[in-house]
């Protein structure tokens, strides 16, 4: 420090400064949706030190994974019930947290703390925008419950301050947080809806892989797979055809709470109650998640039962599936259970996959076009995202040995730089990756 006082070191100081000024001044937030994103992502609601992105993290896809958890710091927000002894006893399950990513959520009530309360996984808030809207009003929340409120974004923001935000067990608005302003609820609204995809697929896509194409064919059929009654387009919504024109994001009851040995329960510290889905008392149901984002946020189901996306897929062959309420439904109306073999299951897995990794190439050129203009650090935190969505195509292709040829394209665009040439070159290794999983365009039939 005291060299500081010699007036070299005091104008390379100052220097110094002005450098570190105009590399950190990012631009202020103009559009609503970029002040959702710092609120998102900054804002502690002056309770106990979580942000919105403690949980819904952007380099773990808007959600949280075992795997991730695991390089938090002992003193990350998330750890709050292991830090604050106000919140050691019925605020988290420390445990189930560290080990299945499982969070402790109250939807039915804060009366009765220990035996109330459900374990759930974090969603991705990725292509919300396709993903909320049914007859019955909003759908948000792994039941559809919302977090209480009307189901709607704004009001799952509120809900998620008072469940994950407090300061104590009393939960006392101005004692223990405060609640979200209107105006930040509209912001954090118009930064959700911008997160992902913002549009549903149009399937069949002209896929180059047989075995995604075959996946992709049974998970259209309406007789073998099914998958389309239920996610159409691989998306959250239910078939008009089948569910009427309005129907959009639905519930049901597919029997994951009746699966053996979830790793919930393997755990078991605690045990997790049954989870009883949708109202108060619950239905048992659940909502209808996208598919397009599924395959690299993992683990899957509400309780995080399963963690590979060939055994997601092949939960739809067993007893649980069979035997639901949703199970028996499919039963009566096509005649026949839903069976499907190892190769099927492999087959649709691995469509899931490739949807996946064109979604992570379609983003990862959103991040490297906007990183064009950007400013640090704004630019330098989306090239790190585009080469964490280059990543998470690598890791879901290569995961089942799918379009090797495509992986070193991908490879080659994971950038270490945010230098403009450097981006050009990934921007072009992206494109020849996505026309690899693509076939070429049939020719015209003359
Ligand atoms: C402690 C972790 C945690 C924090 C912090 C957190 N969430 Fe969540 N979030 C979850 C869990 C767990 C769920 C699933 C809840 C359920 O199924 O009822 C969820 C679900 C959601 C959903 C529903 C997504 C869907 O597909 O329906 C939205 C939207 C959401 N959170 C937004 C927020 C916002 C906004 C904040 C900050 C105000 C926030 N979350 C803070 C853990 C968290
Ligand atoms: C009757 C409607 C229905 C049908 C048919 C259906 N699903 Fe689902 N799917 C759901 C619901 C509801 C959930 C959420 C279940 C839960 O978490 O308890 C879900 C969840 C999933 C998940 C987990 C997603 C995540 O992010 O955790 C995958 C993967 C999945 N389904 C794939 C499929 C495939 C593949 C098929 C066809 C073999 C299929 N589904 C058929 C309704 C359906």
């Amino acid at each position: 420090m005291r060299n500081l006082l010699q007036p070299r070191a005091l104008l390379a100081g100052a220097a110094f400064l002005l450098a570190a000024c105009s590399e950190a001044a990012p631009p202020p937030p103009t559009t609503l949706a970029e002040r959702g994103r710092e609120i998102f992502f900054n804002e502690t609601f002056e309770g106990n030190g979580r942000t919105c992105g403690t949980c819904h993290r952007a380099e773990d896809n808007f959600g949280l994974t075992p795997n991730f958890i695991a390089t938090l710091p002992a003193d990350d927000p998330l750890f709050v019930a292991e830090t604050n002894p106000a919140l050691a006893r019925g605020f988290e399950a420390p445990a189930q947290m560290r080990a299945n990513s499982l969070i402790r959520e109250n939807l039915d009530g804060f009366e009765d703390l220990d035996n109330k309360f459900a374990l759930r996984g974090v969603p991705h808030t990725l292509a919300l925008r396709t993903s909320v809207a049914s007859a019955a009003g909003p759908r948000t929340g792994w039941s559809g419950d919302g977090a209480p409120g009307d189901g709607s974004l704004r009001a799952f923001a509120t809900g998620a301050v008072i469940q994950h935000f407090t300061k104590t067990l009393n939960r006392v608005p101005g004692a223990d947080f405060r609640l979200p302003t209107d105006a930040e609820l509209d912001a954090l609204e118009a930064f959700m809806l911008s997160l992902g995809r913002q549009e549903e697929l149009a399937l069949p896509l002209p896929l180059a892989s047989p075995i995604a194409a075959r996946g992709q064919a049974l998970f259209l059929d309406n007789t073998r797979g099914r998958c389309n009654v239920c996610h159409l387009n691989a998306g959250a919504n239910g078939d008009p055809a089948i569910f009427g024109p309005e129907a959009g994001n639905l519930n049901f009851n597919t029997g994951v709470e009746a699966l053996p040995d979830p790793p919930g329960a393997l755990v078991g510290d605690p045990e997790p109650p049954t989870d009883d889905g949708f109202g108060i008392p619950g239905d048992g149901t659940f909502n209808t998640p996208p598919l397009v984002e599924a395959a690299d946020t993992g683990p899957f189901f509400h309780n995080n039962s399963v963690a590979t996306i060939e055994a997601a897929v092949g939960f739809y062959d067993g007893d649980s599936f069979n035997e639901s309420p949703a199970g028996q439904l499919i039963l009566q109306a096509t005649g026949s259970p839903l069976e499907i073999d190892a190769t099927e299951i492999q087959a649709i897995a691995a469509f899931l996959r490739v949807i996946n990794a064109l979604e992570n190439i379609r983003q990862a050129e959103a991040y490297l076009t906007e990183a064009g203009t950007a400013r640090n650090p704004r630019r330098r935190e989306i090239v790190n995202l585009a080469r964490e969505e280059t990543g998470d195509a690598v890791a879901v292709l290569a995961g089942a040995s799918l379009h090797p040829d495509a992986v070193a394209d991908l490879r080659e665009a994971q950038l270490r730089s945010s230098h403009r040439p450097r981006i050009d070159q990934a921007l072009a290794a992206l494109q020849r990756a996505r026309s690899r999983l693509l076939a070429p365009a049939q020719p015209a039939p003359n």
